[in-house]
């Protein structure tokens, strides 16, 4: 039977969703199915010009283009939306309007492409009864069950080059440099490119670091010879007993606070304990953009084919994952619960310790 399904994809971009999209544009229509897109997330729900057709030709050619054609925001929660109210931002619910525009669109089963964030706003939305199928997005990696979420691997990539990079002028000018990198409460771009690009001091929000020991190991390596020294430190890492480094506190529009400064932070401490020149480079959204690798191509590609089939047998309130070589599906709520954090106890931090970077404990 034929179906009308939407498609939108939420939160902070990533390399590989136009690879989902398009995922899902091919393997509908061969089913004799209609895609509705639908712009900037959540927010285009409540703004019916936002919603369009998609067809084989919209996404001829965006498979290796990275962010989204659909355009996203890491704002637009329906059920707690900013609104202007005598003068006051006030926090509403006007979800009942996105299910009433999800019927008027006359839409089947709707996927929501997104992270942790974007995947509640889509669970909240099946309790309200609209069939909804996730799609785990993040370059945090840090959804639980699936072992990769799109994004990722491209943003590691991205972290790794600039670990190479740095090396050599590291090297060269006999100096400590710190690259700052993205991971608000998950450290894994920071500890997968910190052993790829050979760091020696990685710092994760999951392990709380302390001074002396980062200057401790620092030091040494210059008493053994070696005049220079990279750390890679993920955004969210702090010190023990202190707080993590805020760049913008939390607003009326913005719920939770923007990070940033940790590189600098970190510089300044090293810079008081020893006699040493410190650089600090702050990746930032280059780790968000950029064409998307083989493997994030491939596994949005995947898991945009397996929404669709999904749907086609009655999947809803579920989110397609990779569960080793296989992508299958899991219910949202499981992916949601809480966030997949790094074990400090676990394989690869152990692979890190023994491999003698020093992760500030
Ligand atoms: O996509 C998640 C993330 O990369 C976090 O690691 C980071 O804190 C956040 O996005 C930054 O998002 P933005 O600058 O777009 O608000």
């Amino acid at each position: 039977m034929s179906k009308r399904i939407g498609i939108l994809t939420g939160g902070g971009d990533c390399p590989g969703l136009n690879a989902v999209i398009r995922g899902v544009v091919k393997s509908a229509i061969i089913r004799g199915w209609q895609v509705i897109g639908i712009e900037d997330g959540f927010d285009g729900l409540l703004d019916l010009n936002k919603c369009r057709p998609l067809t084989l030709e919209s996404v001829r050619g965006i498979l290796p283009r990275g962010g989204t054609i659909l355009g996203t925001t890491n704002r637009g929660n329906p059920f707690d939306f900013p609104m202007e109210q005598d003068g006051k931002i006030v926090r509403v619910d006007i979800s009942d309007r996105v299910v009433e525009n999800i019927h008027n669109l006359g839409m089947d089963a709707l996927i929501a492409v997104g992270g942790e964030g974007s995947l509640k706003i889509a669970l909240e939305l099946a309790k309200k009864g609209v069939p909804v199928v996730g799609v785990p997005k993040t370059i945090d990696n840090d959804l639980r069950e699936t072992d990769f979420t799109f994004g990722y691997n491209t943003a590691l990539e991205t972290a790794t080059d600039a670990l190479d990079k740095l090396h050599t002028t590291a090297e060269s000018h006999h100096r400590v440099m710190i690259l700052e990198v993205m991971g608000r409460y998950a450290g894994w771009i920071a500890l997968e490119s910190g052993i790829a690009g050979g760091a020696d001091v990685i710092l994760i929000p999951e392990i709380p670091f302390e001074f002396d020991k980062i200057c401790a190991s620092v030091k040494a390596r210059a008493v053994r010879g070696s005049r220079f020294s990279i750390i890679v430190a993920a955004e969210g890492a702090f010190p023990a007993g202190g707080d993590r480094v805020v760049a913008k506190s939390a607003d009326d529009r913005n719920s939770i606070e923007r990070l940033g400064g940790i590189g600098q932070y970190v510089a300044k401490q090293i810079e008081q304990c020893l006699d040493m020149d410190v650089r600090v480079t702050v990746l930032g959204h280059l780790q968000r953009g950029g064409s998307p690798t083989t493997f994030d191509r491939a596994l949005g590609s995947r898991f945009g084919t397996k929404a669709v089939q999904m749907i086609a047998d009655g999947e809803f309130g579920r989110m397609a994952c990779l569960k080793g070589r296989s992508i299958s599906s899991v219910s949202i709520e499981a992916a949601t619960c809480e966030l997949k954090l790094v074990d400090p106890a676990g394989e690869i931090v152990r692979t890190a310790e023994d491999l003698g970077i020093m992760l500030g404990r």
